[in-house]
């Protein structure tokens, strides 16, 4: 199974041009606690390499493109974000990498939750060690 879940975003569009449209707990599957946007990412810059203990997000990519890698601990998937129109749903306990930021690129973050530095995992071996604790909690 894919980790990359897909959310789209309708629009209306008409002679003027598109208007699309976010909403929490509707086409969004949280209630949205906070946003925040990467722009003016330097050329050959990557960002991420964490997980969240708790936080959900939906990234977007509202203009050029990038490409994120997920990774639950056991499989990685890849996918490009190049449309505002694509919402990447971000569960809990994933390892996330953004590579190859084009041009211009802005890329939107809503999230589940305020932020805090204690959600994050920021080392990959204590992520792993957390997916097989929790695995094991769970059989
Ligand atoms: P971080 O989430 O680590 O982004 P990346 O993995 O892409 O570098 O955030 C970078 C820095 O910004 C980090 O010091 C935490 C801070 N930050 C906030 O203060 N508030 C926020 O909402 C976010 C997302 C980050």
């Amino acid at each position: 199974m894919s980790l990359v879940k897909i959310i789209k975003i309708e629009s209306l569009g008409d002679e003027r041009g598109n208007l699309a449209t976010i909403e929490g707990n509707n086409n969004i599957p949280f209630d949205i606690k906070r946003a925040y946007y990467l722009f003016n990412t330097e050329k050959g810059v990557s960002r991420g390499f964490h997980a969240h203990k708790k936080l959900k997000q939906i990234a977007i990519c509202l203009k050029g493109s990038c490409k994120f890698i997920l990774d639950d601990g056991q499989h990685k998937d890849t996918v490009l974000l190049c449309s505002p129109l694509e919402g990447l749903f971000i569960e809990s306990m994933m390892w996330r990498e953004i590579h190859e930021f084009s041009d211009e690129c802005i890329l939107l973050v809503l999230a589940s939750e305020y932020y805090d530095e204690d959600d994050y995992i920021r080392d990959y071996l204590i992520f792993l060690k957390e997916v097989e604790l929790n695995d094991s909690f769970v059989k």
